[in-house]
């Protein structure tokens, strides 16, 4: 089987994959690059912390990284990890005030990338998908820069049980967002990019709130209404 398509595994392709995986504890098996002077130049440059263990990366030289992955990877290097455990139960009765954000059936890597990057960066309690994309794709792990350590990020099934925690779907026609709107400890549901959230989870919603918009708008990127939603007091 290719590693890229590995369930038990993480593919982290670029720099800043690589140094965000590192950072945040990934448990690295293998980690090659196309010139090690060129990762020990940028690694001592923009990530002094993990300088240490990205020299320690293999060079296998250009062409063989080139058939590793479907882009160039920045920096040249390439990183395979296990994907952690998450605890679904654990991260539900987490009793802190910080939201999860779920994204139902996503379908752009890309998308679930940049929005578990921010969800990371907001200090997000942790990101949930349902749908058939997989959150720890390798396009994925690309566009969340390897932020996927930095907080639990997992598939589960549509009718998963969020507990005591309140469901706020986000959709046009509900309460503008804005100070106090959004209760401690909810789990935000964003949309699919094409289609919005559906009327199942419409209806199981305790809330719904709208990013105000201006007329003519009809909707923001789905990961731009989950980093305006996150960093709203
Ligand atoms: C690209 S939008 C989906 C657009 C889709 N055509 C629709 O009608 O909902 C992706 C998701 O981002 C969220 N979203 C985008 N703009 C929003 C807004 N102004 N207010 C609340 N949520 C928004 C919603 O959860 C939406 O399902």
């Amino acid at each position: 089987m290719s590693v890229r398509r590995d369930p038990d595994r993480a593919v982290l392709e670029g720099f800043h994959a690589v140094k965000h995986a590192l950072r945040f504890g990934a448990e690295v098996e293998r980690m090659v690059c196309a010139d090690r002077t060129t990762v020990q130049e940028l690694a001592d440059m923009l990530a002094p912390d993990v300088a240490g263990a990205m020299a320690q990366a293999e060079e296998i030289g250009d062409a063989a990284i080139l058939e590793m992955t479907a882009m160039p990877p920045a920096g040249g290097i390439v990183a395979v990890a296990r994907r952690p455990a998450v605890a679904l139960d654990v991260l539900l009765a987490d009793p802190s005030p910080r939201p999860i954000v779920l994204l139902e059936a996503p379908r752009r890597l890309g998308n679930i990338g940049a929005c578990v990057r921010v969800a990371a960066a907001a200090d997000a309690a942790g990101v949930l998908t349902t749908g058939v994309s997989d959150p720890w794709h390798p396009d994925a792990l690309r566009g969340s820069a390897g932020l996927h350590f930095a907080l639990p990020v997992a598939r589960v099934e549509d009718d998963v049980s969020f507990g005591d925690r309140p469901l706020v779907a986000l959709a046009t026609g509900g309460t503008p967002l804005g100070p106090g709107v959004v209760p401690p400890r909810a789990v935000l549901a964003f949309g699919t990019e094409r289609h919005g959230l559906s009327d199942a989870l419409l209806a199981r919603a305790d809330a719904r709130v709208e990013i105000p918009m201006r007329e003519g708008v009809s909707s923001l990127n789905l990961a731009t209404a989950v980093a305006v939603t996150l960093y709203s007091p």
